[in-house]
């Protein structure tokens, strides 16, 4: 089989030698069994949930808020949203988030997506529910630095958490940790990432991915050796592998007390990752092409490294190109809109709060109207009344302002109290853009 193969590549390359062809014959990717990996890759129809836990459209409303909820940490700033931000694929941004003690954390923070498929939690997998991965955030002193009691009496003295905590859990109606852990589950588990490009190739349609693209495909299954470990619609197999990062982080090996398993971290889903960036459990790879770099020149030797890493892997510069160009199709082209987060109110600047003049439209990716004139002292109404998550941002006299995510469904409302010329851009569509002009004239 092997020496056949051998042979073909053999005849394939001196006919492109013939044909002055030679540079490019090396690039040319084995040929796709389609059809196989078209199963392998296939969506499931529906989201598993624990018989304990079913999801209902009352818990998950609960979860959503409660995700969002800065009473849940110790000084009334941090909620899990604060990390785990929807338009970055519910990671942050950074290598790793500054804790409560001004240090860098431990680990990078995850991305949340598909997680209702998940066999165990954190990069080491030391949590093996959605409701005892809940927990620990909060009373993690370098997290939430929290109290759980207290969280749960500060929750219990809200008129409206009572009534939604009620309404989420019919049979116990009551405020307790168990109860708060299982809408958090129940919310998370319903951030499935959506179909993208690649999942309509999946189903059968040939021209949904470019020529590139599909070549990428090919060597993730082929030559690269990614499939080994990403395996699956979710690409992950669920495991724990030392992929020679440099890192001395042990990951898995003390959790089990098995130093045959340090450095080991879980393979993380690829889903969505375009948003996600840095990678890795210490966040130490920027890009995508770090990422495979990495893969094909940079990996430290050490007797733990993983068997299902190819003994050596080699890539030519259009090789991980097209690597890249793959990894890029499991991403939706903008920030995915989470189903199920509650819409909210974003307010900045004086009088904010006031009867906004003017209300401004993001659907489509634009600002609509595109100009506005206001006077000094009134509001500035901006709708996301788009399928996307916008970002925010102005700059103008002596000002400037950054709304962070802003879901669909989310308002941002801006009170002038200065006059002047005033830009308005969204963070993720720079193209989006919008003037308004404030003039000294007091509204009445
Ligand atoms: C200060 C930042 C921060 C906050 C706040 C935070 N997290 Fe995390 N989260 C992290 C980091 C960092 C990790 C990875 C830790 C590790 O693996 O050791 C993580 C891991 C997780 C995981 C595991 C994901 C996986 O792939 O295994 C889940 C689920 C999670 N967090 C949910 C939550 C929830 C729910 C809250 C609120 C109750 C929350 N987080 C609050 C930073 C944060
Ligand atoms: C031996 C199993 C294995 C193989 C083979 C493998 N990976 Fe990974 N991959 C992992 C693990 C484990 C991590 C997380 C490692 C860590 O953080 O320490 C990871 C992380 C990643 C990440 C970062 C994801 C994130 O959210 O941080 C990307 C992207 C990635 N791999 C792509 C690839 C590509 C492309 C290939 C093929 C060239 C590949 N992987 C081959 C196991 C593997």
């Amino acid at each position: 089989m092997m020496r056949e193969g051998l042979a073909r590549t053999g005849r394939v390359l001196a006919s492109l030698v013939l044909a002055g062809l030679v540079s490019g014959a090396a690039d040319r990717p084995a040929p796709l069994d389609a059809a196989h990996w078209r199963e392998v890759f296939a969506r499931p129809d529906h989201t598993p949930t624990p018989p304990d836990n079913p999801t209902t459209t009352e818990k998950v409303a609960l979860g959503a808020r409660l995700f969002d909820d800065t009473r849940l940490s110790g000084d009334g700033m941090t909620a899990c949203s604060t990390c785990h931000q929807s338009d970055l694929s519910f990671s942050d941004g950074v290598d790793r988030h500054v804790g409560h003690d001004g240090q860098p954390l431990d680990r990078r923070t995850p991305a949340l997506w598909n997680l209702a498929w998940g066999l165990s939690f954190f990069w080491d997998g030391r949590a093996s529910s959605l409701e005892t991965q809940a927990m620990v955030p909060i009373e993690n002193e370098r997290e939430m630095a929290g109290n759980l009691q207290t969280a749960l009496q500060s929750l219990a003295s809200d008129a409206r958490m009572r009534k939604d905590f009620s309404a989420a859990f019919p049979e116990d109606p009551t405020v307790t940790q168990g109860n708060l852990a299982k809408a958090l589950a129940a919310f998370q588990r319903t951030l499935v990432s959506p179909e993208t490009r690649f999942d309509r190739w999946v189903k059968g349609e040939d021209k949904a991915l470019e020529p590139e693209e599909l070549a990428g495909f090919s060597l993730f299954v082929g030559k690269a050796g990614c499939v080994a470990c990403h395996q699956g619609w979710r690409f992950t197999d669920e495991a724990f592998h030392d992929i020679g990062l440099p890192s001395t982080d042990k990951g898995r090996g003390p959790v089990l007390g098995v130093p045959a398993a340090d450095h080991a971290f879980k393979t993380p889903s690829l889903r969505e990752r375009v948003w996600s960036a840095p990678y890795m459990h210490d966040g130490s790879l920027t890009t995508f092409e770090d990422v495979v770099d990495h893969y094909a020149d940079r990996i430290v030797k050490r007797p733990t490294l993983s068997a299902d890493l190819p003994k050596e892997i080699e890539l030519s510069a259009t090789e991980r190109a097209q690597l890249v160009a793959f990894l890029n199709t499991l991403s939706s082209d903008d920030p995915p809109r989470p189903a199920n987060l509650p819409a909210k109110t974003i307010a900045w600047g004086t009088n904010a709060d006031a009867v906004a003049a003017s209300t401004v439209s993001q659907k489509d990716r634009r600002f609509s109207p595109g100009a506005i004139l206001m006077k000094v002292g009134e509001a500035l109404r901006i709708l996301n009344d788009d399928t996307r998550v916008h970002n925010v941002r102005v700059d103008g006299p002596a000002k400037s302002f950054n709304s962070d995510a802003q879901n669909p469904g989310d308002t941002v409302t801006i009170g002038f109290d200065q006059p002047g010329q005033y830009d308005v851009i969204c963070g993720i569509h720079p193209d989006m853009r919008l003037s308004v002009t404030v003039s000294t004239a007091q509204a009445h």
